[in-house]
């Protein structure tokens, strides 16, 4: 298989593993998979020079194929060429059109790419009416049908309870309790539970972590920094997933990714010790590519992506491209074999646009979930007690 794809333009905006795998599956529906094909991504000045040179059209467009050996004097069909051309995409036009039709820019992309190729195996819009129905046809096809084969499973919920442990440590009594919490959500059909031991031990205590190993039917992921101490009792409880988070002792909650690249060696041990017995290891990091090439690198078997930034964006526009890096992080990940999650930050109205990435497995949710909660069941709680209270002169 042959598919290159080259980015001329800053590389983590696009997911170069995502376009070389949705390129190689159509040439594979035309039973060209042994066929060499470039893709070029570039933007929207280098667009430009191409349009003006090659179709005397100013102003930047979208796609434009270059069929091998095209307008060569000699005829190449006796030669047993396996060359198809090249297709160049400008990412800011794919990028400005996906907002147009309220597309993702990966779906934009792929109908970019798709339309690309059909132009080279001799699709062509331009030659009127019937030919640009069939064109269109066979890229909605090609898209849907591609669509069909992504995703096999749902996204995965899992619940962070630290917050339960706050609130019961501000009073320092026994509720409420992380561990009947931890019960409550896996009922309520949570896919696991989330809890990161602190080396000030905040809010989950070590008492947690032992109970909750024994009492968690789905899955323990436990975060925690790469500290001895805090490894010995990982390794004494052999959670079903350790996170390794940055930890500062004055932060309100993790902020920022873990910084693997400049700790590899440290890091690459800790990853040792735990997976010589059996606990796989995610790294929280940012989405960024130094980082993830970094994770894979030391041995983790996922990446936990960081949605804080996109979580805390301000402006419609901070947050789709917040969303873009996410996104391409995920797909290159994956593409590199690891498993993704992501999480920080994520609430009623930010989740779904992560959750629809089909490159992430699980989202780690707490906050938002523990604050409705407070909410949703405040009225129930205020009705029982007013019954003890009314009916105890009775
Ligand atoms: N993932 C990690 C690594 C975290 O540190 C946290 C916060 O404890 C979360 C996910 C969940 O974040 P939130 O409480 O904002 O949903």
């Amino acid at each position: 298989m042959t598919v290159q794809v080259q980015s001329k333009v800053n590389h983590l905006k696009v997911s170069q593993a995502r376009i070389k795998q949705f390129a190689e599956w159509v040439l594979l529906q035309f039973n060209k998979a042994n066929y060499n094909l470039n893709i070029v991504i570039i933007d929207d000045a280098e667009m430009s020079w191409f349009n003006e040179q090659y179709r005397q059209k100013s102003g930047p467009t979208n796609v434009l194929s270059f069929p091998f050996a095209d307008g060569a004097e000699i005829d190449l069909a006796f030669l047993d060429v396996k060359e198809l051309g090249d297709v160049i995409i400008s990412i800011d036009t794919a990028t400005r059109e996906s907002i147009e039709y309220n597309q993702t820019v990966e779906h934009r992309l792929n109908w970019l790419v798709s339309h690309g190729i059909l132009h080279l195996l001799g699709y062509d819009h331009e030659k009127g009416k019937k030919e640009a129905r069939k064109m269109a046809k066979k890229e909605q096809e090609l898209l849907k049908e591609y669509t069909l084969t992504r995703r096999t499973q749902m996204t995965h919920l899992a619940i962070n309870v630290d917050h339960v442990a706050t609130i019961r440590q501000a009073r320092g009594i026994t509720e409420p309790d992380p561990v009947a919490a931890a019960a409550i959500c896996e009922m309520a059909g949570a896919s696991g539970i989330v809890i990161h031991l602190r080396e000030d031990r905040r809010h989950i205590q070590d008492r947690d972590v032992y109970l909750l190993r024994e009492t968690i039917k789905t899955k323990m992921n436990l975060e925690m920094g790469a500290n001895k101490e805090i490894i010995k009792i990982a390794l004494a409880t052999k959670p079903d997933l350790v996170t390794l988070v940055p930890e500062k002792r004055e932060e309100l909650t993790t902020e920022g990714g873990l910084d693997v690249f400049s700790q590899k060696k440290k890091i690459a041990k800790t990853i040792e010790k735990l997976t010589a017995k059996n606990i796989p290891v995610s790294l929280f990091i940012d989405p960024i590519e130094e980082q993830i090439q970094a994770s894979y690198d030391v041995g983790a078997t996922f990446i936990e992506l960081h949605t804080g930034t996109y979580c805390d964006a301000t402006s419609e526009k901070a947050q789709a491209n917040e969303l873009q890096l996410i996104h391409t992080a995920a797909d290159e990940a994956a593409s590199l074999g690891l498993r993704v999650n992501a999480g920080h930050g994520l609430d009623y109205h930010n989740t779904a646009q992560v959750a629809a990435i089909d490159t992430i497995e699980e989202l780690s949710i707490g906050h938002s979930i523990i604050s409705r909660a407070v909410f949703s069941g405040l009225d129930l709680a205020v009705r029982d007690m007013l019954k003890i209270v009314q009916q105890a002169g009775r």
